[in-house]
């Protein structure tokens, strides 16, 4: 049995999850029948990855011929931004579920604290986004509550979500939020928000552990954390024998956090699971610790066009 984090209903997420952004539809399936015999037990999904029918083809070829049982695995899916109105919330998880082949999630997250209109994939106008006094994030979690309630999901909780953003949901929960899945890794280590969201009973699940190189162009700067090629991860993976993968991802689990490394290569999904049997040493999480800068991968300054009723400021904020 891998490591596991014990949520503050008492449910375990495994600190391993294989992440499915970027990974293609066609490379997706084979990754995941990979990532189950080499040991994953979490799945990380999002209705907005356009990969769910296959991802959920995999996992019922990897139970039909014995690799997992269903009960063994902790799946994770997100709503994407264009359903947070009340009468969408339900049908954006059921056609997860749909694609999937699933009748629960484990987890489902708020995906954004961003809300488009209904049926808009991404904005191409400023008109196509919902303001959040239009898309309140309260009504959007009240139905996520339902879902619980329905036995749909065994938990809810967020993703982008900063300290403030939490609170407001966790002042005005029934059902409280486990887990917000963040972009965290060492030069974006949000040590303030790991604290306050483990004293509001919120685990946090680290995304673009390695920087999601992988990611468009278009969403990338030139000036962005690279936390794979930083020189201190490297000598560290050196002193322990590993890989600079493996040393951010063993980093991730040792503070706590989930971590979700995306591969859709086969020796690398089996070297990242083998980085959570690695154990750093003090010395080395103190000197990863010390390369914060509190610098973002991800702005989500794509939601912020001129128009937009969202800032980068806002978000973070
Ligand atoms: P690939 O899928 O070809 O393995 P993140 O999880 O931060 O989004 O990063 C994903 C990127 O990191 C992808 O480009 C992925 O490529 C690459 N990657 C995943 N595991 C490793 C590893 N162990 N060593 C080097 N690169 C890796």
């Amino acid at each position: 049995m891998s490591r596991t984090f014990r949520l503050s209903n008492g449910d375990e997420i495994p600190a391993l999850g294989l992440g499915t952004w970027k990974s293609e539809p066609g490379e997706v399936g084979a990754a995941l029948r990979e990532a189950i015999g080499a040991g994953y037990r979490h799945i990380d999904c999002a209705a907005i990855y356009m990969n769910e029918r296959e991802v959920g083809q995999a996992i019922a070829g990897a139970i039909a011929e014995g690799d997992v049982r269903r009960e063994d695995l902790w799946i994770t899916s997100k709503l994407w931004n264009c359903n947070h109105l009340a009468a969408d919330v339900r049908p954006g998880l059921e056609q997860t579920l749909a694609d999937l082949g699933l009748d629960y999630l484990d987890l489902y997250l708020i995906h954004w604290p961003v809300a488009f209109k209904p049926g808009v994939t991404f904005p191409r106008q400023p008109e196509e986004y919902l303001s959040p006094d239009e898309a309140p994030i309260a009504q959007t979690w009240s139905e996520m509550e339902k879902a619980v309630d329905d036995g749909l999901c065994r938990n809810i909780g967020l993703s982008n979500f900063s300290e403030a953003k939490c609170r407001a949901v966790v002042d005005g929960a029934r059902i409280a939020p486990t887990v917000n899945q963040v972009e965290l890794h060492p030069i974006l280590a949000q040590p303030d928000l790991l604290a306050s969201c483990a004293d509001m009973g919120i685990h946090l699940t680290a995304h673009s552990p390695l920087g999601s190189g992988d990611r468009p162009d278009v969403m990338k700067r030139s000036d962005e954390p690279q936390p794979m090629e930083h020189r201190v991860v490297h000598a560290i993976a050196d002193r322990n024998q590993a890989s600079p993968a493996q040393v951010l991802i063993a980093w991730a689990i040792q503070r706590g956090t989930s971590v979700i490394p995306k591969s859709v290569n086969p020796e690398r999904i089996r070297q990242n699971m083998a980085a959570s049997e690695i154990t750093l040493s003090d010395i080395d999480m103190a000197e990863i610790n010390a390369l914060d800068r509190a610098e973002r991968i991800m702005l989500a300054d794509f939601f912020c066009p001129p128009g937009s009723p969202y800032t980068v400021e806002w978000m973070w904020a």
